[in-house]
């Protein structure tokens, strides 16, 4: 009996798009979306808009007709999810299967907390000889920063980058060990952190920032007007603590000071 032919699979392609600003696309996506890669975009369930796709028509691109959508619920139900993720793999698998290349639209870094990571691994989990490539680009929290003019880091700063969902306890912790935090995913909790960071001094040294560069944009840099409108899912606060206490640092980049290190505890 005669083999049959090895499959060829197109090659899998995640575009990060960057946060809502059009122009913040790279050149390098911008070129994937027009290649004649087939698209795939994220929407919450069928039907619904996607964000992805919005940032790259507010760009001056037209949806092709055979572009496709990818259901990827907001749901906490492990079963729900685990059956989302292995149907939108096998619909992404039986696509690539036709040979032509795929460009998967991902909203903010690819790399980031992105839809398009877990994708790729169970696609290669199904099909390991399938071609991955991502396109980086602009996470929203660095689109937040420069927005607001804040510094996520300069020097020997420490900057940390995690979702709300760990808890106030969690962050009290992480605002004494880093200089500057991005919270991600905050709608659920932003009372509570509002409260925190109240109780910390740093509210004025926090902002909060929801769909950034997209046309309804918000930034509220008093927290307190937070209660009048419920923030949306795509929100995030940035915070700087600049009383964290310093440890001395032991190797870096800087010559070396003939003056006497710090000790643990010592004033920054
Ligand atoms: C699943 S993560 C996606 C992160 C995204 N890949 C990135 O690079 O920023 C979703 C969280 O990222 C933040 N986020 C994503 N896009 C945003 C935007 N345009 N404006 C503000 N926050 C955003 C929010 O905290 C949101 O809850």
């Amino acid at each position: 009996m005669q083999a049959s032919p090895p499959r060829t699979y197109g090659k899998l392609i995640g575009a990060s798009l960057g946060p809502g600003d059009p122009e913040l696309i790279t050149r390098r996506a911008w070129r994937a979306l027009q290649s004649g890669a087939r698209w795939l975009y994220p929407v919450k369930k069928a039907e619904a808009a996607s964000y992805a796709l919005s940032i790259v028509t507010r760009g001056g691109l037209a949806v092709p007709a055979d572009a496709v959508p990818l259901v990827f619920p907001m749901s906490r139900d492990p079963e729900v999810l685990a059956r989302a993720w292995a149907r939108a793999a096998q619909q992404t698998l039986a696509l690539l299967a036709e040979g032509r290349d795929l460009v998967f639209l991902v909203e903010g870094d690819a790399s980031t907390f992105a839809t398009f990571g877990h994708l790729a691994r169970v696609v290669r989990e199904l099909a390991p000889e399938v071609e991955v490539e991502t396109i980086p680009g602009v996470a929203s929290f660095a689109a937040a920063a420069a927005r607001t003019d804040m510094t996520l880091a300069e020097e020997d700063d420490t900057l940390a980058i995690i979702p709300a969902a760990y808890g106030i306890e969690v962050i009290e912790g992480l605002l004494d060990a880093f200089d500057t935090l991005a919270l991600l995913k905050v709608k659920p909790l932003l009372p509570d952190l509002i409260a925190l960071l109240t109780r910390r001094g740093l509210l004025e040294h926090a902002v909060f920032v929801e769909k950034v560069g997209a046309p309804d944009e918000r930034i509220v840099r008093n927290l307190a007007d937070l209660a009048d409108v419920p923030a949306h899912y795509l929100s995030l606060l940035l915070v700087r603590n600049p009383y964290r206490p310093r440890r001395a640092l032991l190797r870096g980049c800087r010559a070396r000071r003939s003056a006497p290190a710090q000790q643990p505890g010592d004033a920054p």
